[in-house]
This record gives structure tokens, C-alpha cells and sequence, in this order.
């Protein structure tokens, strides 16, 4: 059976090749016999595969030494408390601006550590642009300002790295770390969880500028201390080691087929394929973020009429094109279209698009 295209937001895609290599490696890991799952995290076997993962997210991202890399298990939501725990004081005040559902529930996970300052949102507008810059009421005592750099479910995204000044900016990058060449040195934290453009669910990346492991922070166990985790080198209890592996494939892979920049040019094109169909369907499809603030990973779109939602997702399933129903929080459909997902899969979906239209509009 031919696999499907899979627009999922998160677990999503991966690509082909990687899972091929990692059906052909289950069994034995280049000769020793055994699964790499199944060995020691502390074995030279998984301590390579480790390394080479850090070592060639590095080449890819273009991240400088004074950063530190963590490959940590809990899931971008666990960052969003550890990041106030580990770089505020007590008490201390941290700026948030708000694009979307998931600068919300950094709020959420940050309120019981910092005192947070909603500088901007754009929820009022129901989440269709990045609050303008000029807008951001910023604290001058902040211990960081956070952003979510794109919005998974609401489709928004920062296209520039907002200037903050001194204060270090803390990035979610979740859905799209990767998919274009970022200047690393402007961020004091980077997190994405691997489900999306990385790897598969269950291990994040966390990139911290060493400096910022010098805060006191506050009061916390050993477990969620960002400085013992960058001295045990991500292995101060049993880390994720298939994750971290399948991650370590997709990284090989990224590199293989040219890096940040070409992915940077394929979803340029991707997604201008896509908005294009649906900014001229004659209003039978809809985007409604500004064009300026849209996502290239994630598209939210709207049938003209709620009941075709239905048949839509049906039929595309039936055409082998999955996952494109919208968050709950937003209905109607979301493509996602991560690294992994080829021009063909979105050629496809426009195709499928423009068929379902001839034949209901
Ligand atoms: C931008 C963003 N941040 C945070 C999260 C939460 O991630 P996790 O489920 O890994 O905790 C998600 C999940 O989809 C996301 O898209």
C-alpha cells in the first residue's frame, strides 16, 4: 500500500528514508547485535549516536559554542515551566507577547514561578497577526520576553526576530525550527519539541545561551535544573534514546538534502502553492491571517460551508491525504506542511482542493 500524504500538526511526516533506516537498524545496530533502544544510554554505541545528533544539529542550525544543547524528555510544555523557574528570581517580572493558543499556555505553565506581563496580544483580533512591534509594552527589570516564533494551530508566524534589546529572548520554535536559516546569537533561549520538523514525539531540544545558566533562578529540584542537565549532558537520568536516535536520522537526513536553506526554499514554495489555491478559490476556501504574518508549516483554512467539512476530510482521506482537520479550538482544516512533507503531498492537496471545489461549488 503507498503511504499516504500526512498533513498532521504533531506527531507528523517523517521522512521515508528515515523510517526505512530505522526498520532496517531495529533489530541490530550495525553489527553489535542488539537494538540501539536496548542498550545502555551510556555505552559508547548511544553516546555516538548522542554526539553525532548534538554535533550535526549544531552544523544545521548554525548554533555558536557559547550555547549549550539539551535533548530532554517532557515535551515543549514542560520548557515553558522550567524556563521561568531556571532564568527568573523569585518574584521577578517576565514579558509575554501573545500570537496564538501556545503563547497562552506558556502563561499558564510560567504564572505559579514569575510575575508575567502580557506586553502584547493579538488575541482580540482573534489571532490573525503578530502583535506590531511598536506596540510591545516591554518591562525594563524583565527576566526574558518570550514569543511562540509560529503558532501551530492559529497559523501565525514572527517572520522577523523581534529586536528586545538586552533582555534575552525565549523563543518556542516547535513547529518551525529548521525550516529556515536563523540567526541563533539573537535568541537566549531556543525549545522546540522534535514532533514537527525534528524527529518524532518524546524528546525536545533546548538551546540555552551558557551566560543565562549562570541565573539563581529559583528554588527547584536537581531534575529541573538546567545547569545540571548541561553539566550530565542531557543524561542526568535515562533520556529518551530512541527519540533522541530517530531525531539523530532526521537531522542526517536535513543535512543530506542541503540543510536549513534548501528546506528554506522548498517551504517557501510549499506554502505559497497553498495559499495561493486558497486566496483564489473565489472565497470557497479561506485564510484569515494576514498575509505578512502567515505560517509556511501550518495553514488553518475554512470551507465556505461548515457542512462540507465532513466530506472534505473524508474524501481527502479516501485520496490518500490525512490529518487535515482543524484544532478544535479553530475548526475547519489545517494543513501542516513540515520539512518532511514533499512538493508532491502538497501539489496533491491543491489538487485535491480544486477538484472538491469543481464538484461542490
Ligand atoms: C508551538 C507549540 N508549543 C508548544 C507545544 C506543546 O508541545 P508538547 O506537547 O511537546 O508539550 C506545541 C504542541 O503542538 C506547539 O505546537
Amino acid at each position: 500500500m503507498p503511504r499516504a500524504f500526512n498533513f498532521s500538526a504533531g506527531p507528523a511526516t517523517l521522512p521515508e528514508v528515515v523510517l526505512e533506516q530505522a526498520r532496517e537498524e531495529m533489530l541490530d545496530w550495525r553489527g553489535v547485535g542488539a537494538s540501539i533502544v536496548e542498550l545502555s544510554h551510556r555505552g559508547p554505541e548511544f553516546m555516538g549516536v548522542a554526539a553525532e545528533a548534538e554535533a550535526d544539529l549544531r552544523r544545521f542550525l548554525g548554533i555558536p559554542d557559547d550555547y549549550a544543547v539539551l535533548f530532554m524528555a517532557g515535551g515543549a510544555t514542560t520548557v515553558q515551566a522550567l524556563v521561568p523557574l531556571n532564568f527568573a528570581a523569585p518574584g521577578q517580572r517576565a514579558d509575554y507577547v501573545v500570537s496564538g493558543h501556545w503563547g497562552k499556555t506558556a502563561i499558564k505553565q510560567a504564572r505559579p514561578y514569575v510575575d508575567v506581563n502580557i506586553a502584547a496580544t493579538s488575541e482580540a483580533g482573534g489571532f490573525v497577526d503578530v502583535p506590531p512591534r511598536a506596540q510591545w509594552r516591554l518591562s525594563p527589570d524583565a527576566a526574558y520576553v518570550h514569543i511562540t516564533a509560529n503558532e501551530t494551530i492559529h497559523g501565525v508566524e514572527f517572520r522577523d526576530t523581534p529586536d528586545v534589546g538586552d533582555v534575552p529572548l525565549v523563543a518556542d520554535f516547535s513547529s518551525s525550527i529548521a525550516s529556515e536559516p536563523i540567526d541563533v546569537s539573537r535568541y537566549g533561549v531556543i525549545y522546540a519539541g522534535a514532533q514537527k520538523n525534528l524527529g518524532p514525539v518524546g524528546v525536545t531540544v533546548v538551546i540555552v545561551r551558557r551566560d543565562l545558566l549562570a541565573r539563581e533562578g529559583q528554588p527547584r529540584a536537581d531534575i529541573f535544573d538546567y545547569r545540571s542537565h548541561v553539566k550530565g549532558e542531557s543524561m542526568l537520568n535515562t533520556p529518551p534514546t530512541w527519540n533522541w536516535y530517530l531525531a539523530g536520522l532526521v537531522f542526517k537526513w536535513m543535512l543530506a538534502e542541503g540543510g536549513v536553506e534548501e528546506f528554506a526554499r522548498r517551504n517557501a514554495r510549499k506554502a505559497a502553492m497553498l495559499y495561493d489555491a486558497i486566496d483564489g478559490s473565489g472565497g470557497f476556501y479561506r485564510n484569515d491571517v494576514v498575509p505578512a504574518a502567515r505560517s509556511r508549516m501550518n495553514v488553518p483554512f475554512f470551507l465556505h460551508d461548515e457542512a462540507l467539512d465532513k466530506p472534505f476530510l473524508a474524501e481527502a482521506a479516501a485520496a490518500g491525504l490525512l490529518g487535515l482537520k482543524g484544532h478544535r479550538a479553530l475548526g475547519g482544516m489545517r494543513a501542516s506542511i513540515y520539512n518532511a512533507m514533499p512538493e508532491a503531498g502538497v501539489r496533491a492537496l491543491v489538487d485535491f482542493m480544486q477538484d472538491f471545489k469543481a464538484r461542490r461549488g
